[in-house]
């Protein structure tokens, strides 16, 4: 259709049929069970409303929806289209590594081919829009949901936010294996006082525009064509409601024209935050925000008729927002084709192909991150290692936000390491449960209950004996997929107890032992790091987990994963983050001294700090130098550091630049990531690596709120983490 045609559509729709495109409601008030991903009010929706409903979240399969479209087109009076949307957050049926263990691969580009992956199986499966990326900042691994983001870094989020956009939704999204992207949670919901989940957010709105918005505008700049709002407040405002960070933030200075979705009935909880008064008010100041959909509340359909033949809502602002929802519906080529892609013939032939299954092989295995190696990686074929822990034969590795993929079809450890090494030199016993005994909580489906899960601590002897009969251990250990992902905040960042005590009575018997932690978040890792000699972090790797575990731990695949997130000491640390702030009494290991920005009973780093990961070989690099001692606007310069592979095998490298503002008009991170690089460098060889640093890089919300430079001195930081000290100074005049 064109802009025409879809005005003169606007103008034929009744106000009926005009509010109920804004509505969103889950299939499971149809016919058809979708999956539920937030609270449900059972009968809310009358069948007429679920007839005129705008969109449908939660069901997918291609001759599913089509029944659906061709139902629900049927009752449509002008025949609007219904659109199909789902959160397929790291892959559909081919599943990735979560976004946290994608955002450790330091690769963008990968996780834009993953988003391609995922768009082809999900719009075979007739979906139109999922919502993701979610690229909130996260810094406090109390919080759930750390696990859907890329990490703690303002750059890192950035790249992975257009990558994915881009993935998902190629140059259009009419074309025949794309979907629209929705990035989320606008703004800020990763930054919940205290970690818990949906608690408010408390920014400056310097430390908003710094830090917590970029990865919105990276998502924007990318053609993403929706943005779904937070549950939480801001300012002491619901996002949902909130007309200045909606209508001036995002629309006017972000340039956001797309659809404005609003969380899992987040419109109609403005009333338990106690800001609307009534259902009344909470639809007067949500359209007046500029919500678009009214994702699963029935507060515009039910309260917007009155409003707006009362006069006290202008009809304008609701032609504006079913303007943008016929738009998308539109540039998906819905009125055109209402299936788009949908064909159980397509499904057949991408779900789990071959070239998914080893994109995400590959993607797993550059998502590891290997943080202790005291020389027992990589494993030898021809030697026996006993595998034990409660997930070598668990195949439900995918993670919590995986509603539509079947765990059946991951590989698991015991797969993995036994397509790769004969069970002469591989023996497994699980040998101590995933859960502390009397551990009950509410998983995203269903109670999560020790008392119903496996028991595998009856076996702990023969497992400890298998681990004193071998060469090497893998004790694969890890949280509970449902520990992490909403609604999984928790107070202490530790493994269970059980974990820990096998863990010692493992490495009384045998001290060699590896630890394979699967994790949706940083955890507290002091004692994993006190008792075994390598720790690989695998996260929650996918459908390809146990083999490309496997390709790790046995060579075939070299580690490069880089952490981007912090592993925190301990809980009490958080929040813990590299591009933290100097103080007035910066603690620089003076020794006994008070007065000085520090604990008393903790050490100030995290335990693993932010870009830091081990491979099987070492990097040593030489001094960085410039082309120039200063840049101007015009002229930016020329970095370029050597970087030497002085061990034994061939590696890759994730060559990080951190820039420091020395001065500034409001203080400044010690440093921040500026660029990357991955270089693969031969056995003893060395590469030259090259960044451009520009007058753009160095700019910031100074004091009067301007996003500019200032000329002054800066630091530049080159290495293979965040605390590298190999630096160059420069300045910008
Ligand atoms: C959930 C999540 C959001 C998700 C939506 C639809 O509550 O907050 O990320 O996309 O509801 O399931």
């Amino acid at each position: 259709m064109n802009i025409g045609e879809l005005e003169a559509l606007l103008q034929d729709m009744t106000i009926e049929e005009k509010i109920h495109q804004l509505l969103q409601v889950n299939s499971s008030f149809y016919q058809t069970q979708g999956v539920l991903t937030g609270p449900q009010d059972t009968d809310r929706f009358s069948v007429r409303q679920l007839e005129l409903a705008g969109s449908l979240l939660g069901t997918v399969g291609a001759g599913n929806l089509r029944k659906f479209q061709d139902i629900y087109l049927g009752t449509q009076p002008n025949k609007i289209p219904m659109m199909f949307m789902a959160d397929i957050i790291n892959g559909y049926k081919t599943v990735f590594p979560i976004p946290l263990g994608q955002g450790a691969t330091f690769n963008p580009g990968l996780s834009k081919e993953c988003a391609c992956a995922t768009a082809k199986e999900s719009a075979a499966s007739g979906i139109h829009v999922t919502f993701s990326p979610m690229v909130d900042l996260v810094r406090d691994a109390r919080w759930g949901r750390v696990m859907e983001s890329t990490g703690e870094d303002v750059y890192l989020n950035s790249c992975f936010a257009k990558a994915m956009v881009e993935g998902y939704q190629g140059e259009q999204v009419s074309e025949k294996g794309r979907i629209a992207a929705c990035v989320k949670h606008f703004a800020a919901y990763g930054v919940p006082m205290a970690g818990r989940e949906y608690n408010f957010s408390e920014l400056s709105e310097r430390s908003l525009r710094e830090d917590y918005l970029l990865s919105y505008q990276a998502a924007i700049e990318a053609g993403v064509k929706l943005v779904m709002t937070a549950f939480q407040t801001l300012d002491r405002i619901p996002c949902s409601g909130n007309k200045k960070l909606m209508r001036e933030t995002l629309r006017n200075e972000m340039g956001f024209q797309g659809v404005l979705i609003s969380d899992w009935r987040a419109i109609y909880e403005m009333i338990s935050h106690g800001f609307a008064e009534n259902e009344k008010e909470a639809a007067k100041l949500a359209l007046e925000a500029g919500v678009d959909i009214d994702m699963m509340s029935d507060i515009y359909v039910n309260q917007l008729t009155e409003l707006i033949e009362s006069g006290e809502v202008e009809e304008s602002l609701l032609d504006e927002a079913v303007r943008r929802i016929l738009m998308l519906k539109n540039e998906l080529g819905l009125f055109e084709n209402p299936y788009k892609d949908g064909s159980e013939e397509d499904e057949e032939a991408l779900f789990l192909c071959e070239a998914h299954r080893s994109l995400a092989r590959k993607a797993a295995g550059e998502s590891f991150v290997l943080l202790k190696n005291e020389g027992i990686l990589p494993l030898k074929k021809n030697e026996k290692t006993a595998f034990l822990g409660p997930y070598i034969n668990d195949k439900n590795i995918v993670g919590s936000w995986t509603i539509f993929a079947d765990e059946d079809h991951c590989v698991s450890i015991k797969e993995g390491v036994l397509n790769k090494v004969s069970s002469e030199y591989a023996v497994f016993s699980e040998g101590c449960n995933l859960l502390d005994p009397g551990t009950r909580f509410a998983g995203f489906r269903g109670i999560v209950d020790s008392s119903l899960q496996p028991n595998y601590s009856v076996h702990e002897e023969e497992a400890l004996s298998m681990a004193a009969s071998c060469e090497n251990v893998v004790l694969c250990l890890g949280e509970h997929r449902q520990r992490s992902g909403e609604g999984g905040s928790i107070a202490e960042i530790t493994l269970p107890v059980a974990q820990i005590e096998f863990l010692k009575k493992v490495t009384a018997v045998n001290p060699n032992v590896a630890v394979v932690l699967f994790n949706g978040r940083p955890l507290d890792l002091r004692e994993v790091n006190q008792y075994a000699k390598a720790i690989l972090i695998v996260w929650f790797p996918g459908s390809e987990g146990g083999n490309a575990i496997a390709d790790v731990l046995y060579g075939d695949q070299i580690p490069s994963g880089r952490l981007p997130m912090s592993f925190p000491f301990c809980t009490g640390q958080i929040p813990v983050f590299y591009s933290e702030f100097s103080t007035g009494r910066p603690f620089v290991n003076q020794t006994d001294t008070r007065f000085a920005s520090k604990y008393l009973d903790i050490q100030n780093e995290p335990l693993y700090p932010f870009g830091y990961g081990l491979t099987y070989t070492e990097f040593s690099y030489g001094k960085p130098e410039v082309s120039e001692e200063s840049l101007t606007a015009d002229a930016p310069l020329q970095l370029k550091v050597k970087v030497h592979n002085t061990g034994s095998c061939d590696a890759v490298e994730t060559v990080q630049l951190y820039i420091q503002d020395m001065f500034a008009s409001v203080v400044r991170p010690v440093r921040e990531l500026k660029a990357f690089k991955k270089v693969e460098i031969k056995a003893g060889n060395s590469v030259t690596v090259e960044f451009e640093i520009t007058e753009e890089m160095l700019r910031y919300y100074g004091i009067d709120m301007v996003y500019k430079s200032e000329a002054g001195w800066f630091t530049a930081y080159v290495g293979g983490d965040s605390r590298t000290k190999n630096s160059v100074r420069f300045q910008l005049v």
